[in-house]
């Protein structure tokens, strides 16, 4: 059986997919912070796809615990074929109100992670001539939304690059840039989630997310509004798009 390993499993987006890639027969290892959360998911996950779960709890801020991630996809006798690189964070307040540690902090899991799991990753799966990452970005890379939308920007960018240079030794890469998505990540922020056909469901996301990397796309973008938006953010002077972004911060 196929492997997956999803960083940020035990909630949200990568709780979606490491239930859907159960579901298509993936063997999960699951990374979070929370190790009884890990268990209690892994319990469901694996009793209810009969597939072997693993968890592996770390703080991807952490080096050190970084590094135990980065051992587990380096290991050639227990590969990985899919990494997600999903767990992330934001930060409700605006850079100059944010003390400097959580900023780099945010950065470390949206950036730094992405960049280190990802080498370690991309060594095994060139040399077997198979594999796959799946960066979760955000629509917001697409606009000026601080910090996060810029450390999503990179994510973009990396993503790109990285699906064209290693598309001929057999790794598929695929950005996915979810718009407003039900999950634990606004109420973490410390902000009241909204409602209505802007906020997507999670299992829709996720669902669409795996039907365009099994196509082979470069970037996903589910829902017919955020691939109008984000087609939008292209037209639009960056002056202009500004203004609108403190939406969905409040
Ligand atoms: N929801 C949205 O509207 C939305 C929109 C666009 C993009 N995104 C992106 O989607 C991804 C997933 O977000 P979500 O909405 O699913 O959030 P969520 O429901 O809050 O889940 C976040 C997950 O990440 C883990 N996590 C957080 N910090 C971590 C750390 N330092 N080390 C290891 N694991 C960590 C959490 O578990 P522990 O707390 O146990 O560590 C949890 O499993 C993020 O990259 C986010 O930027 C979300």
């Amino acid at each position: 059986m196929p492997t997956a390993l999803v960083t940020g499993a035990t909630a949200g987006i990568g709780h979606a997919f490491a239930s859907q890639l159960a579901a298509r027969g993936h063997d999960l290892v699951l990374v979070a912070r929370d190790d009884v959360r890990l268990a209690e998911v892994a319990a469901e996950l694996s009793t209810a796809h009969g597939v072997s779960v693993e968890t592996l709890a770390a703080d991807l801020v952490q080096p050190d615990q970084l590094a135990l991630v980065e051992a587990r996809l380096a290991d050639a006798s227990q590969p990985v074929d899919l990494l997600v690189n999903n767990a992330g964070f934001g930060l409700k307040k605006r850079f100059l109100d944010n003390p400097v540690d959580a900023e780099h902090a945010m950065l470390d899991v949206l950036v730094t992670a992405v960049l280190r799991l990802s080498h370690a990753a991309l060594g095994p799966m060139a040399a077997r001539g198979s594999g796959g990452i799946i960066n979760v970005s955000s629509v917001a890379a697409f606009l000026p939304r601080g910090t996060y939308g810029a450390a999503k920007a990179w994510v973009n960018s990396f993503s790109e690059w990285a699906a064209h240079e290693y598309r001929a030794q057999g790794v598929t890469v695929m950005a996915l840039c979810p718009g407003f998505t039900k999950t634990e990540f606004h109420t973490r922020m410390d902000v009241t989630p909204g409602t209505g056909f802007m906020w997507l469901d999670v299992d829709f996301l996720v669902e669409a997310a795996l039907k365009d990397f099994d196509k082979g796309r470069v970037y996903s973008i589910p829902g017919a509004h955020y691939k109008a938006i984000a087609g939008l953010t292209r037209l639009i002077p960056s002056r202009a798009l500004q203004a609108y972004q403190s939406i969905g911060r409040k």
